[in-house]
């Protein structure tokens, strides 16, 4: 198999996990739900989850078991010591089985299946799926990024970033995430605020990492920023956007003030339609420490 090929194949194969895992978000979206708690109060778990993440894991372990697979549920099942993610070269799937746990207990529309493929530590193949309104995000690297609609049955379009460098132009998403702590609030509140007093247009906060980096690389949203994310909330947006023409980094910014590079196991993303709007935000943001992946 030429390499192009080996990448359409994990593509696909990424695209029918997704539908699987997302046939069982569809069927429960409406019933009522076993929740649990995780890390805090505000860090939700349902049988959906754990579900889809065996449907997916079941799957691209039986077509691919040489691969490495690194899933939020299973991190969230192991040991304190076994926990942290070292990556390696092998290719390894990043899945997040159902981003915007919350979304989905109060049927908020906003949920996604997330899956994405690392090689050599590359962000390469990028699926994020939502199974609710249909909409099917898939990226290669070096070869696009598309939407298609499921339910619609729209044949994939190529996806651009809106292309905005104008912060007071445009519309930005960020999040509280799960861990409500004072001192981590005053400085995300704080980091919200100084971009929307700037002003730009709007700030949203969506409730699902996928889908908000997603919509920047649809051009629905212009930037998104967040600190406390996992790796599985960005591995396949970052292709997204990237693939869309975008911008991915960091929230923290370097000597000569640009936006550091994206360390995937950092715990921090800043994506924008250009690098231009990407460094507007980054020079207004207070840097949170948090341990990494
Ligand atoms: C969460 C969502 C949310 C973001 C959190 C994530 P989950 O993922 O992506 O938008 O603010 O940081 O943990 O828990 O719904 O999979
Ligand atoms: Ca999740």
């Amino acid at each position: 198999m030429t390499t192009e090929d080996k990448l359409q194949d994990y593509l696909d194969k990424a695209i029918h996990a997704a539908k699987a895992a997302g046939a069982l978000i569809r069927e429960a979206f409406y019933s009522p739900k076993r929740i649990q708690t995780k890390s805090a109060i505000t860090d939700l778990v349902t049988e959906t989850d754990q579900l889809a993440e065996k449907t997916i894991f079941d799957y691209l372990r039986s077509q691919y078991p040489g691969h490495v697979f690194v899933g939020e549920e299973s991190v969230a099942a192991a040991s304190e010591e076994t926990k942290k993610i070292k990556l390696t070269d092998t290719e390894t799937w990043v899945v997040d089985p159902l981003d915007g746990t919350t979304n989905f207990v109060h049927q908020f529309p906003h949920v996604a299946v997330s899956i994405g493929l690392l090689i050599n530590k590359e962000p390469t193949v990028g699926v994020v799926f939502n199974p609710i309104l249909g909409e099917l995000f898939t990226a290669i690297k070096g070869r696009g990024a598309f939407l298609s609609n499921t339910l619609l049955n729209t044949p994939p379009q190529k996806l651009s970033t809106s292309g905005q460098n104008d912060l007071s132009l445009s519309l930005v998403a960020s999040e509280y995430g799960s861990d409500r702590s004072k001192t981590r609030m005053d400085i995300v509140v704080n980091n919200s605020r100084v971009v929307v007093e700037n002003p730009c247009h709007g700030l949203r906060s969506i409730g699902s990492a996928a889908l908000q980096m997603s919509f920047v690389s649809a051009g629905r949203l212009d930037a998104y920023f967040e600190t406390g994310i996992h790796v599985w909330d960005i591995a396949a947006g970052t292709v997204l956007v990237r693939e869309a023409g975008g911008y991915v980094g960091d929230t923290t910014v370097n000597g000569e003030n640009q936006p550091n590079d994206l360390s995937i196991l950092a715990r921090r993303v800043l994506c924008a339609a250009t690098q231009d709007l990407a460094v507007q935000i980054v020079r207004k943001l207070t840097p949170i420490d948090l341990p990494s992946d």
